[in-house]
């Protein structure tokens, strides 16, 4: 399909109705050059999310905006993987590339449930990257996560640091990134040119909320992360007391320090990780591989703000966005929380033209506007 007369290329978005993915398919759509394409179980998200992407489109883009596409498979059924590739095959231009965020990432439960971690997180993937070999798809960004750092010797934290996740969670993500290297390898030994290309991407903490309102974090149940939790709290959606995990760590005020980052800016550093796989075929210098014989075309970036705040400091910019007086309890450390984790972003910002550009105080008003506009969330 096409938009103002330019074909537009397909991107298959795998959960694409998720908090950053539904998040990446705007960017992508408001591009007006990608059609995403979104598979996802819903098993943690809901088909209003596309919905609402779908809707800010056309308010931003007029009524003949590029309409994204949903097919409700599991990526533990490979049949139904491939039945979506087929199907675009007879299309014009087939499947472009795809962007993998469909996983599993609750870390502490990642250890209590370590098989399902794996057969999802690292069986999906391969499934796909099956799909994609077979249907000569060549273009692949992969959601991954700090997490994949471990505990780091050098804050913030160069692409280089050692990968050495530390929970089930992060193994699965390394795993895939490792599996992601030797599959451009091995494509760039066997064609050369026309081989897979792959960027990793290593997110921070993701924070807000598109500014429309329209489109949010929607986890099924209590949310896990801590600005959801506090949005919900101050809405009266969670009643039960705030507990932070420990004010013991080797931080400025005791509690753990993370990048935290605005949802669209990690939306649109996909974009530009799109953009940069496209432009590689045709100015050679872009995301060239130092060795092509040893690395073959993948690359990892971090995407973060390269600021760290602390889990008080956070406390604090929603209670300024919200009005509300959060009352929390000291308790215990979480089991898997690392200390700190900020990111050294200059990689990507070379070679992406990434920024995280939004502030805290974008982050905290955007996040607030959704919760206070979806009183239940995507439930009607
Ligand atoms: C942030 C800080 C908690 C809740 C996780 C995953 C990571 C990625 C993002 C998938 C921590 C503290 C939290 C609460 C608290 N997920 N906290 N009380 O753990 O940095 O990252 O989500 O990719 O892989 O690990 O994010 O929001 O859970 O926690 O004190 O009720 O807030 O201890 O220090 P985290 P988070």
């Amino acid at each position: 399909s096409s938009y103002k007369g330019q074909t537009l290329k397909r991107v298959l978005v795998t959960g694409g109705l998720g908090y950053i993915g539904s998040h990446v398919v705007v960017s992508l759509l408001l591009t007006g050059r990608y059609l995403p394409i979104v598979i996802d179980n819903c098993h943690n998200a809901y088909p209003e999310a596309l919905k609402r992407c779908a809707e800010i489109a056309r308010d931003e883009m007029g009524p003949d905006a590029p309409q994204p596409e949903l097919h409700q498979i599991d990526l533990r059924n490979p049949e139904d993987i491939e039945a979506v590739f087929a199907k675009y095959d007879s299309q014009e231009g087939g499947i472009w590339a795809v962007v993998h965020l469909a996983a599993l990432k609750a870390v502490g439960e990642s250890g209590e449930i370590p098989l399902t971690y794996y057969k999802v997180n690292v069986g999906g993937s391969i499934s796909l990257l099956e799909s994609m070999e077979k249907h000569n798809v060549k273009n692949f960004v992969f959601s991954s996560s700090a997490t994949v750092y471990g505990t780091p010797k050098i804050i913030p934290i160069p692409e280089s640091s050692p990968v050495q996740p530390e929970s089930s969670y992060g193994r699965t993500k390394g795993m895939v990134e490792a599996i992601m290297h030797d599959a451009c390898l091995a494509e760039v030994t066997r064609l050369g040119e026309g081989a897979l290309r792959a960027v990793s991407v290593r997110y921070f903490n993701p924070a807000g909320a598109h500014p429309s309102g329209k489109l949010g974090e929607e986890p099924m149940g209590r949310p896990g992360n801590l600005l959801p939790l506090l949005a919900q709290m101050a809405s009266g959606r969670v009643k039960s007391d705030l507990k932070v995990f420990g004010n013991d760590y080797p931080t400025p005020d005791g509690t753990c320090v993370r990048d935290y980052l605005h949802v669209m800016d990690l939306a649109e550093g996909h974009v530009l990780a799109l953009d940069a796989l496209d432009k590689s075929k045709s100015e050679p210098g872009i995301f060239a591989p130092v060795d092509p014989k040893k690395d073959g075309y993948f690359r990892a970036f971090n995407l973060g703000k390269g600021k760290g705040m602390s889990v008080l400091n956070m406390i604090d910019a929603m209670h300024k966005a919200s009005g509300f007086d959060y009352k929390y309890e000291i308790v215990g450390r979480r089991l898997g929380d690392v200390p700190e984790l900020t990111a050294d972003p200059t990689l990507a910002e070379k070679e992406l033209g990434f920024v995280a550009k939004r502030n805290l105080e974008e982050m905290c008003t955007d996040l607030w506007r959704f919760q206070t506009a979806n009183p239940n969330g995507y439930r009607s």
